[in-house]
């Protein structure tokens, strides 16, 4: 097993990332892009996914042993790229754990409150992540005048997976969801959901030129380069960083939806017990 050593510098241990299973590969794949430096190791619940269907205590209990998966691997931070964990257990773990935790969640409502010109702020995530009412409260207490639509779009998630990211249905099933959100006359909309950044050319379209679309994964990687740098903890090895991908079910499904999300192979994808 590759586990990184405990005697390696805190800096030099890896940045771990977990999602309920593939989306959060977006995150991760930002954090590379703006730290090529950083080592990742990714792990993706994909025995227990969708968590967007799932009560509280459930995605809390599922994020609490995917923390665990991580720090067997010696993690120096971590992210949690789920927007559904983000809601629900992002502030238990940061009480629990004493390892830095960064959520999804702050880093897109920050950016769509710098964006919007009218303060009308649309939300589309899980049915999950909408029922937390985080975004809202994060949105409100960033921007008090604020007004913010919020909507599930449950058939969002297995549209990606079967990789169907435009086409005729993609587009009416869009058309509906993005209905409410249209009429509030939002002038930006958060994807607040892994899977979504993939259909923003048809969330796009629906919602016409003029609406923003932000997309948590790069706010989420400035992020946790602001959190690496002001601790002192960005990676100083020479040695090109080693990625590690770690899933809870057969990996084979994993790889093939990971070509889909990223457009190129994983090297290897292990699977885990993750209790
Ligand atoms: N990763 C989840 C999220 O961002 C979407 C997939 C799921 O429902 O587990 O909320």
């Amino acid at each position: 097993m590759s586990r990184v050593s405990d005697q390696a510098g805190q800096f030099d241990r890896p940045v771990g990332v977990f999602d309920s299973g593939i989306g959060g590969l977006t995150v991760a794949q930002e954090i590379t892009r703006l730290l090529a430096n950083e080592q990742i190791v990714y792990f993706g619940d994909t025995a227990r996914v969708p968590y967007g269907t799932k009560s509280r205590e459930s995605v809390i209990r599922f994020s609490k042993d995917n923390m665990n998966v991580l720090l067997k691997y010696g993690v120096k931070v971590v992210v949690i790229a789920c927007n559904t964990s983000t809601s629900w257990a992002l502030s238990v773990i940061r009480r629990e754990y004493a390892v830095p935790v960064i959520g999804v969640i702050e880093p897109g409502s920050r950016r769509a409150v710098e964006v919007t010109r009218t303060g009308r702020i649309g939300v589309i995530a899980t049915q999950s992540t909408i029922a937390s009412g985080k975004y809202t409260q994060t949105i409100e207490r960033l921007l008090p005048r604020a007004q913010v639509t919020a909507r599930p779009c449950p058939l969002f998630v297995p549209l990606v997976e079967e990789g169907w990211i435009d086409g005729k249905v993609t587009e009416s099933v869009a058309e509906e969801y993005l209905a409410p959100i249209r009429k509030a006359g939002v002038d930006t909309l958060i994807l607040g959901c892994t899977h979504y950044p993939l259909l923003k050319t048809v969330i796009q379209k629906v919602m016409g030129k003029g609406v923003t679309l932000v997309d948590s994964a790069t706010e989420t990687a400035r992020e946790v380069k602001a959190l690496l740098e002001s601790r002192g903890l960005a990676r100083q090895s020479r040695r090109p960083p080693r990625h590690e991908f770690l899933v809870s079910d057969e990996p084979e499904h994993f790889r093939t939806l990971a070509k889909r999300f990223l457009g190129h192979d994983l090297a290897s994808v292990r699977r885990v017990d993750s209790v």
